[in-house]
């Protein structure tokens, strides 16, 4: 498996540091309220379990599954909503908690899907943001980790093909690997 890795972007400790900062951060923000945590799986899945640990503040938490990509390392450009969530977002403060945004069509479908639900404020925390790829919808991070280049990148959650998501540190995936 790391032989698959061309370089790596951040490790263990760069994403642990980063979590906890954005976590801290969060928690100010949000004082005195109670926000409705989403987490977009499934690559979001780590991230979400180590920043919702890093937020000491009372919140709950829920998950989506939205679809858009398939195995290929390049955005097929529809989104599907394959699970809602559960919670009732009436009026609530939600947090979306993605892995990545490159051309931000999953998060802009899905922010567009709880805001029509009815929640008071929705906004974006993202792991990694894809800075140069070119973005289909006006849709920012409110929150995120690091910036990426417009790389194909893996571990922490993020896979290709399912794989890689157990890796500890976020790398790049060597061109041969998805281009073969
Ligand atoms: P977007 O809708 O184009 O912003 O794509 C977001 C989704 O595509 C992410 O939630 C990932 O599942 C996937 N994705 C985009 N870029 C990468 C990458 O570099 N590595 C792994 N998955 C990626």
């Amino acid at each position: 498996m790391h032989n698959d890795v061309e370089r790596i972007l951040f490790s263990e400790e760069d994403i642990r540091k980063a979590v906890n900062e954005l976590g801290k951060r969060i928690a100010d923000d949000y004082k005195g309220k109670n926000p409705l945590i989403v987490g977009v799986l499934k690559g979001s899945f780590i991230f979400m379990s180590d920043l919702v640990r890093a937020i000491d503040l009372s919140c709950d938490l829920d998950f989506m599954v939205a679809k858009s990509y398939g195995n290929a390392a390049v955005s097929s450009g529809t989104v599907k909503i394959m699970k809602d969530v559960d919670a009732d977002v009436t009026g609530r403060d939600v947090i979306i908690v993605e892995d990545i945004l490159d051309t931000a069509r999953t998060l802009a479908s899905v922010k567009e899907h709880l805001s029509s639900k009815g929640a008071a404020s929705v906004k974006i925390c993202t792991l990694l943001d894809k800075v140069t790829a070119v973005k289909a919808a006006d849709v920012k991070a409110d929150y995120k980790c690091f910036d990426v280049g417009n790389e194909f990148v893996i571990g922490y959650g993020l896979d290709y093909a399912e794989k890689y998501r157990n890796l500890r540190y976020i790398g790049v995936l060597k061109r041969e690997i998805y281009e073969r």
